[in-house]
């Protein structure tokens, strides 16, 4: 049986400095949002590890609730269109929304939800992301939290997929460039 750990290049941030960072990260949140009970709104799938580790170390009170969009599907790049795949269950209006990601990279897919989220009426919207890539920007959103910025390396772990794979490693590693080159 092939591990995950022979197509993993090396670990770009480990779990140990991942945890570090995340907890920070929300105690400032935490800080920011004290007594306005925001709403977490974690972006499936990608964001599952992140937003279950970051809504455990914040100490105020919060709602949770998803949403999953389709931009990528199976391909490393994107198709550049946003699509609503599943929405909220439960209304923002009057609410004050924290998106939670696990990476911006073209930008499209937070301008797509955070435009949609506005339009339902949420009193504000914010974004907290675990990774950004700057240099691959094509819109001009930011995230309002980032834990980490990298480089243009092809991520995964902690969340993050190749093909779907790999989201189940603890740590963020680089993958080996013959993994995803010999596919396409
Ligand atoms: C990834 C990531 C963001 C988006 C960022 O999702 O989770 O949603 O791409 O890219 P952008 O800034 O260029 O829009 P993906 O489509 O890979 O789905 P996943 O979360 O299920 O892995």
């Amino acid at each position: 049986m092939k591990k995950m750990n022979e197509d993993i290049e090396k670990i770009l941030i480990s779990k140990e400095d991942i945890a570090l960072k995340v907890k920070e990260t929300a105690f400032k949140i935490s800080g920011d949002y004290l007594d306005k009970e925001p709403v977490l709104v974690g972006i499936l799938k990608g964001s599952v590890v992140f937003f279950s580790d970051l809504i455990r170390e914040m100490n105020i009170s919060l709602f949770i609730d998803f949403m999953a969009v389709s931009s990528y599907g199976e391909s490393a790049v994107s198709s550049g269109e946003v699509k609503l795949v599943k929405d909220l269950d439960r209304s923002v209006a009057d609410k004050h929304v924290i998106i939670v990601e696990d990476i911006v990279d073209t930008g499209k897919t937070l301008s797509f939800l955070k435009k949609q989220l506005l339009n339902k009426g949420a009193l504000s919207v914010k974004i907290a992301c675990l990774l950004d890539k700057p240099e691959r920007r094509e819109t001009d959103i930011n995230a309002d939290y980032v834990c980490f910025e990298i480089p243009d390396d092809f991520v995964v772990g902690y969340g993050l997929d190749y093909s779907e794979k790999y989201r189940n490693l603890p740590d963020i590693c680089v993958l080996k460039r013959n993994v995803y080159e010999k596919q396409n």
